[in-house]
C-alpha cells in the first residue's frame, strides 16, 4: 500500500485570558475547512490547536482573579475546548503550553541555542506591552508610548535578559524569503516583513524574570523563557520532535501555519530564525489572514463589541456560522461581522439555494418515483439530453476547479463556484420541468434522467460543502440515500456514483429559513434606498484616475479627531501624502501594509495645514466609514 501523502496545518495557540471570541473562531474555521479539505483530497492530515498558557499576561488575570495560574487557564482551556467541539473542529491534537510535553522542549531548544552561543545575556531597557507580550524598543516608539500595534500603554520594563541572536541571520532569511517566494502570503504580508528585516534585525529579548509565570530557563532560574519562545515551540513539540522522532519525521515540516495578520512577523520572522539556529527545517507556509471587525472598529472590551460565538451557535448552528465567517469576509483581508449579513446569507445561500434545492427535489423523488432513483435516459427529450450533459460538464468542471481554489487558499472563489453550481442545479429544474414530464407517462425515462442528475449534482455538491458545513452535508448525502460518507473522498467522486434503484430519505429542510425581524429589515431597506445621483458618461467616469496604493505610514493629525496622515506607495517609487478622515475608525497601525483604492488625480487640497494629494475610498454606512481593502499590487489601475 502507497503511503498517503501528508498535511500539517496549525492554528495560533490562543491565550487562555479570557474566553474566544467570533475573530478567533474566524481563525481556526479557516484552518478546520482546509484540514477537511485534505483529508477529503486522500491526505494524511495533522492538524494542531492549542493555548499559549505562560506569559506576564496570564499571570496578571489570575492574580486579579484570586487564583493561581494554572487555576485560571484550566477553566479557560475548557471553554476552548468546548467552543471547538460546538463547532465541529477536527483537530488531531490540543497543546497546552503548561504540559511536560512541552515545558521540555522548550528547555532542550533554549539549551541548544545558547550553547551554539545565539543566546546572550545582556539588559533589557526599553517598553513591554502586556496583552500582545511584544517588547518595544524606545526608538519604535511615539512620545505617547502607546503600542504600535494595539494603541494600548506600555509598561517600562529595565531587567536583566537573555538575548537571541536574530541580527546574525538577517541576510539568511532575507534569502530564504527571495528563494521561496510562496513562504509568506499574502504578498501584501510578505512586502511587509521584508521591509521590516531590511530596516535592520535587533537581538530578541527572550527571557524575563520579574515574574514567575513561565518555562525556568535551565541554566539560570532566575529567568522564564518569554513567552513567545515557548509558544512557537508548540508547533514541534506536537508531532514528537523529543518523544516521536518518526512522527515528527512524517510531518515536519509543517505545511501551513494560519495565523492572523498581527503575529505574521512572530511566524515569518521569528519562529523561522530560531528554527535556522536550531537547525531544523523551516515550515512551507506561513499565512496570514485578515481581521474580523465589528461595525469597522476592532472587538474590545472596553467598546463593549466582543461577538461571543457560543450564543450565535446555539442561535443558528455551527454550519451557519462556519459558512458565514468563511464566505463572507475575503480570506486576507479585513472583514466586517455583521448579524445582519449573516441571516441573509443562511436565507439566501444555505436555506434558499441548498436547502431548496435538496427538499425539492427529495420531494419529487418521492412524489413521482416513489423515492426510488433510476439513471434513466435523457435522449428523448432535446432539451433534457442538452441541459443534463450541462449538468454533468459543468459538475466535474465545478470539482476541478474547486479543487485547485482551495489548493491555493481561494477559499472564497472556491466557496463561489460551488454555489454557482448550486444555483445552476436550481435552473435545470427550472428548465427540464419534472412536474411536466411526470403527467406523461411516456417521459418516465427522461423524468427518471433529471432527478438522477440533480442528485447526482447534489453528491458532488454535498462532498464540496463538507469542509465548510460538515452537518449539512452529511444530512444531503444521507437524504440523497448514500452511506458511508465518512469513507467519501474527492478522488473517488466520479460522475455516475449512485447506484440504479437507490432510496433516497428526505428529510426537513436542512437550513430552515430565518425570519428578519421588521426592525432589522428596515434597516436594510435604509441601506439600500441610499439616493442615487444623476447618471454619468463613461467617460466621464475615466476622468477618475483610480489605482491601488500602499499605505506605508499613518499617524494621527494632531488636534483633529477625524483626520489620519498616511503616506502611500502607488508602486515604482511614486510617493504620495494624504489626509484620509478615517481617524475614528482604524487604529493608524492597522492600515499600515494594506492596499486601498485611491484617487491619484484629484487636484491637491489642504487640510490642518496638510497638503493632501489624493483620496482613499471608503464606504459610508450608519455614518461610519469602511476602507475596501484589496489584495493587488501598488499602482494597478482600478476600472
Ligand atoms: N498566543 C498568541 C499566539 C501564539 S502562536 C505560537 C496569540 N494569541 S491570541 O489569542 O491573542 O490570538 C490568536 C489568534 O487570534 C491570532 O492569530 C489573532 O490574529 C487571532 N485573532 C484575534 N482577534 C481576531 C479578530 N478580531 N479577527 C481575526 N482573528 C483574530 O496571539
Amino acid at each position: 500500500m502507497t503511503e498517503k501523502p501528508t498535511f500539517y496545518i496549525t492554528t495560533p495557540i490562543y491565550y487562555p485570558s479570557a474566553k474566544l471570541h467570533i475573530g478567533h473562531t474566524y481563525c481556526t474555521s479557516i484552518a478546520d475547512s482546509m484540514a477537511r479539505f485534505k483529508r477529503l483530497c486522500g491526505y494524511d492530515v495533522m492538524f494542531l490547536t492549542g493555548s499559549d498558557e505562560h506569559g506576564q499576561k496570564i499571570e496578571d488575570k489570575a492574580k486579579e482573579a484570586g487564583v493561581t495560574p494554572i487555576e485560571y487557564v484550566d477553566g479557560i482551556v475548557k471553554l476552548f475546548k468546548q467552543l471547538w467541539e460546538e463547532l465541529n473542529i477536527t483537530n488531531d491534537d490540543f497543546i497546552r503550553t503548561t504540559e511536560e510535553r512541552h515545558t521540555k522542549v522548550v528547555q532542550m531548544l533554549f539549551q541548544r541555542a545558547y550553547d551554539k552561543g545565539d543566546i546572550y545575556l545582556g539588559k533589557y531597557e526599553g517598553w513591554y506591552c502586556v496583552p500582545d507580550e511584544t517588547f518595544w524598543p524606545e526608538n519604535k516608539l511615539t512620545e505617547e508610548k502607546t503600542c504600535p500595534d494595539c494603541g494600548r500603554a506600555l509598561q517600562r520594563v529595565s531587567e536583566d535578559a537573555y538575548f537571541f541572536r536574530m541580527s546574525k541571520y538577517a541576510d539568511r532569511w532575507l534569502t530564504f524569503i527571495d528563494e521561496h517566494p510562496d513562504f509568506i502570503e499574502p504578498l501584501s504580508r510578505r512586502n511587509e516583513m521584508i521591509q521590516f528585516v531590511k530596516n535592520g534585525l535587533e537581538d530578541l529579548c527572550v527571557s524575563r524574570t520579574s515574574f514567575t509565570w513561565g518555562v525556568p530557563v535551565p541554566f539560570d532560574p532566575k529567568h522564564v523563557v518569554y513567552v513567545w519562545f515557548d509558544a512557537l515551540v508548540n508547533y514541534i513539540t506536537a508531532i514528537g520532535i523529543m518523544d516521536n522522532p518518526e512522527m515528527f519525521k512524517k510531518y515536519w515540516p509543517a505545511d501551513v501555519h494560519l495565523v492572523g495578520k498581527e503575529i505574521v512577523r512572530f511566524h515569518s520572522i521569528i519562529w523561522p530564525i530560531m528554527l535556522m539556529s536550531l537547525d531544523i527545517p523551516l515550515p512551507k507556509k506561513i499565512y496570514g489572514h485578515g481581521w474580523l471587525i465589528v461595525d469597522g472598529e476592532k472587538m474590545s472590551k472596553s467598546l463593549g463589541n466582543v461577538v461571543d460565538p457560543i450564543p450565535l451557535i446555539h442561535e443558528f448552528g455551527s454550519d451557519a456560522i462556519r459558512y458565514y465567517l468563511l464566505n463572507d469576509i475575503q480570506l486576507g483581508q479585513d472583514g466586517n461581522f455583521s448579524r445582519k449579513r449573516l441571516i441573509n446569507r443562511i436565507n439566501s445561500d444555505l436555506s434558499n439555494d441548498l436547502g431548496n434545492l435538496l427538499y425539492r427535489t427529495l420531494s419529487m423523488v418521492e412524489k413521482y418515483r416513489n423515492g426510488h432513483l433510476y439513471q434513466g435516459d435523457p435522449t428523448g427529450d432535446e432539451i433534457v439530453r442538452d441541459a443534463s450533459a450541462e449538468v454533468r460538464h459543468h459538475g466535474e468542471e465545478t470539482l476541478a476547479a474547486f479543487r485547485k481554489n482551495m489548493d491555493d487558499w481561494k477559499i472564497n472563489d472556491a466557496l463561489k463556484g460551488v454555489w454557482t453550481y448550486i444555483r445552476s442545479l436550481n435552473k435545470y429544474i427550472d428548465i427540464t420541468m419534472p412536474w411536466a414530464l411526470a403527467k406523461d407517462e411516456n417521459k418516465k425515462a427522461t423524468l427518471d434522467a433529471v432527478l438522477y442528475h440533480l442528485c447526482e449534482g447534489m453528491r458532488f455538491v454535498s462532498l464540496m460543502v463538507e469542509p465548510f458545513i460538515p452537518l449539512a452535508a452529511e444530512k444531503m448525502w444521507n437524504q440523497l440515500g448514500l452511506t458511508d460518507f465518512a469513507k467519501a473522498n474527492y478522488n473517488d467522486l466520479t460522475w455516475g456514483g449512485i447506484a440504479d434503484d437507490t432510496e433516497v430519505h428526505k428529510g426537513d429542510p436542512i437550513f430552515p429559513r430565518i425570519d428578519i425581524k421588521e426592525e432589522e429589515a428596515e434597516e436594510e431597506e435604509k441601506v439600500i434606498k441610499e439616493p442615487h445621483l444623476p447618471g454619468i458618461s463613461i467617460d466621464d467616469f475615466f476622468k477618475t484616475e483610480l489605482r491601488v496604493a500602499e499605505i506605508l505610514t499613518a499617524e494621527k493629525v494632531k488636534k483633529s479627531k477625524k483626520l489620519l496622515k498616511l503616506t502611500v506607495s502607488l508602486g515604482n517609487g511614486e510617493e504620495r501624502t494624504v489626509v484620509s478622515g478615517i481617524s475614528e475608525y482604524y487604529e493608524p497601525s492597522a492600515l499600515i501594509g494594506k492596499h486601498v483604492i485611491f484617487v491619484a488625480n484629484l487636484k491637491p487640497a489642504k487640510l490642518m495645514g496638510i497638503e493632501s494629494q489624493g483620496m482613499i475610498l471608503a464606504a459610508s454606512k450608519d455614518d461610519k466609514l469602511v476602507v475596501p481593502f484589496v489584495d493587488m499590487p501598488a499602482g494597478s489601475r482600478v476600472k
